[in-house]
């Protein structure tokens, strides 16, 4: 979606906002834009196009300035042109914003408005919301943004500075993310906290219904009445390092390659004498955890994919009955959701519309809910209250791929502790589990080892028509997932079934042009999906298979193998889902793919 960043201080405030705007490209990019306020004037420069772009007219048109505001963004009302790029301004040329979100009456403001003599010049929604404030600005912008905040329906992050007001920018939010930071007279605002960490670690997040007043000297915040409250500052834990690519020639490569550690980060804190222990985290009682007869998964797009295969471990641990849902159709079903429900929402983002929705009709239904997500302080850790932070780091490649690993991690704990809770696990279960997880780092660098042989894998598949995933029991779920990166990144057809539903219609498409992905560990349904590989081959595809290290039978089949390291069958998603997201990198990379921006996609999806 849109990146917003502003800043006011004594840099030059065009270099910041850039810098800003271009750590939110990933979220979305398809024009860009920036304003200053100086000598009681509002200066602007806005392109289509990249940050990179921006930058170099803002050299151009020697641009500068102590305080502005600026912002990438991703169309949704309006097509993709210069005069649709934010900032925008009022037509009496007194305010300036930027928005991130949906309004959903602009037409009915911009219908008033024109009756009124308004002149709009943008087919945006925001324009209504900046010539509102034009219109109803007599020297109070606090009082005008209340006035605005009752006027407008909809999403919304709006950062806003007001031509006589030089030394102040203004926001307001509801349902739109936006992060608020101070540090020695400087003040800031992004709608991605990984923008600030280069400045300061002290921020705020917005709540809905807030505004806030940053000045040099400091954050201010208010109701949408006006009235003032106080608000403690957060302490970022990441670092700044972390959202550089180093020597990687893209983020994603380098959160690939950053899962090892990941997963130890996350098991860390959490394994105690052998056993899981949550404690910390989670004040559950066992009578709690008995009384949770329904659990309900609630994510979307990856993290969707990693509560599946969640699902799937959960129920070889204990007497779970679980649901998987996928966020925007959860709300919409009449479900039974009640005190007896456990929901889950899980987001790497923490800050998904249809997640965060979901989140609150759960809650407004009486279930117990807990979020696992990796952003401590995003919408849905603050609105739920009860997180398990999964610590992968900032991820800035729009595919995820570390926080997949992460929060498997930290899912299959969650099973296990609950399984726990209940008196449900076996001691020697949990110690095997346990000490396998231990052992899944040391795996996950075997598998990234393999990198350069994946490479060449893919170049040879690289001009297929597309691609399908199969795999039978823990299998499936990183076939989805390993389907999902694929389709994401090389824009490849790619669609993962469960091997034994191929026959029920998929089948048909099969033929020398369409690859079939195997997942088939050395497991009790080893065979069966030996005999959907065979069933493939009859229909000439060709076939690569995922087989278990030391699976000699698998070459009778293909040449085409990549051997993963033997687990314990509950772990399988964890060795199996490193190879697929190494062979959509290199099948997209030798497509020529923009690998951590591809087309149309946005890594923080805050609208419905
Ligand atoms: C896929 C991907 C998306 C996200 C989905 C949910 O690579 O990144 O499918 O997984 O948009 O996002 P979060 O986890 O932030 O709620």
């Amino acid at each position: 979606m849109c990146g917003i960043m502003g800043y006011i201080g004594h840099r030059e405030a065009t270099n910041v906002i850039l810098d800003g705007l271009a750590k939110h490209e990933y979220r979305g990019y398809d024009s860009a834009g920036i304003a200053v306020v100086k000598d009681n004037e509002i200066l602007e420069v806005r392109t289509i196009g990249r940050v990179s772009v921006l930058a170099a007219k803002v050299a151009a048109a020697g641009l500068t300035g102590e305080a502005g505001i600026g912002h990438t963004r991703w169309a949704t009302h309006g097509g993709v042109s210069e005069t649709n790029a934010h900032p925008h301004i009022s037509s009496d040329k007194r305010v300036v914003l930027v928005h991130n979100g949906i309004i959903e009456n602009a037409r009915e403001i911009r219908k008033d408005l024109e009756l009124r003599g308004i002149k709009f010049h943008t087919e945006t929604d925001t324009e209504s919301a900046v010539q509102y404030l034009g219109y109803v600005y007599n020297g109070d912008p606090k009082e005008a943004i209340v006035k605005l905040t009752k006027r407008i329906r909809g999403a919304f992050a709006l950062v806003i500075m007001f031509y006589d007001r030089p030394g102040e920018i203004w926001t307001a939010r509801k349902g739109s993310p936006l992060v608020v930071g101070h540090a020695n007279g400087e003040g800031f605002c992004a709608s991605d906290p990984t923008a600030l960490l280069e400045y300061t670690r002290v921020v705020w997040f917005m709540d809905d219904d807030e505004i806030a007043r940053i000045t040099r000297e400091r954050c201010e915040f208010f109701d949408f009445a006006g009235v003032p409250h106080n608000k403690e500052p957060m302490h970022l834990d990441w670092d700044a390092a972390m959202t550089s690519r180093g020597e990687y020639p893209h983020f994603m490569l380098k959160e690939i390659h950053e899962q090892p550690d990941v997963v130890a980060h996350t098991l860390l804190g959490r394994i105690a004498g052998g056993g899981v222990d949550l404690s910390r985290e989670l004040s559950w009682t066992p009578e709690e955890a008995k009384k949770w007869r329904k659990i309900h998964f609630v994510a979307c797009g990856t993290s969707h994919y990693a509560t599946v295969a969640a699902a799937y471990i959960m129920e070889n641990l204990g007497k779970f009955d679980i649901r998987t849902e996928v966020a925007s159709e959860y709300r919409y079903r009449n479900m039974t959701i009640d005190s007896e429900t456990l929901a889950v929402f899980v987001s790497q983002s923490g800050e998904t519309a249809d997640t965060l929705h979901a989140a609150r009709l759960a809650k407004s239904r009486g279930a117990k809910c807990l979020v696992i997500t990796n952003v401590r302080g995003s919408t849905i850790d603050r609105e739920v209250g009860e997180s398990i932070i999964t610590p992968a780091g900032p991820e800035i490649g729009v595919a995820a791929t570390k926080t997949f690993t992460a929060q498997i991690t930290a899912l299959t704990l969650l099973g296990m502790y609950l399984a726990k809770l209940r008196g449900e696990l076996p001691e020697d279960s949990e110690r095997r589990l346990i000490s396998a997880l231990m052992d899944i780092p040391g795996k996950l660098s075997l598998l990234l080892a393999k990198e350069k042989e994946i490479e060449e894998l893919a170049r040879d598949f690289a001009d297929a028509r597309g691609f399908f995933f199969i795999g039978r029991g823990i299998a499936y779920p990183p076939a989805l997932e390993g389907a999902l990166k694929l389709k994401e990144i090389s824009y490849l057809h790619a669609e993962a079934y469960p091997a034994g539903e191929m026959k029920h219609g998929p089948i048909a498409l099969l033929d020398k042009e369409l690859p079939v992905v195997a997942l088939v560990p050395k497991n009790s349904l080893w065979e069966k999906t030996v005999s959907n590989i065979e069933e493939s081959m009859a229909r000439r595809s060709p076939i690569i298979a995922l087989a278990t290290e030391g699976d000699n039978e698998i070459k009778q089949y293909t040449d085409h193998v990549i051997f993963t390291p033997a687990t314990e069958p509950e772990l399988y998603p964890f060795v199996a889902v490193i190879p697929l997201q190494l062979f959509a990198y290199y099948i997209a990379r030798q497509r020529g793919c923009d690998i951590d921006m591809p087309r149309n996609l946005a890594k923080s999806v805050t609208v419905e």
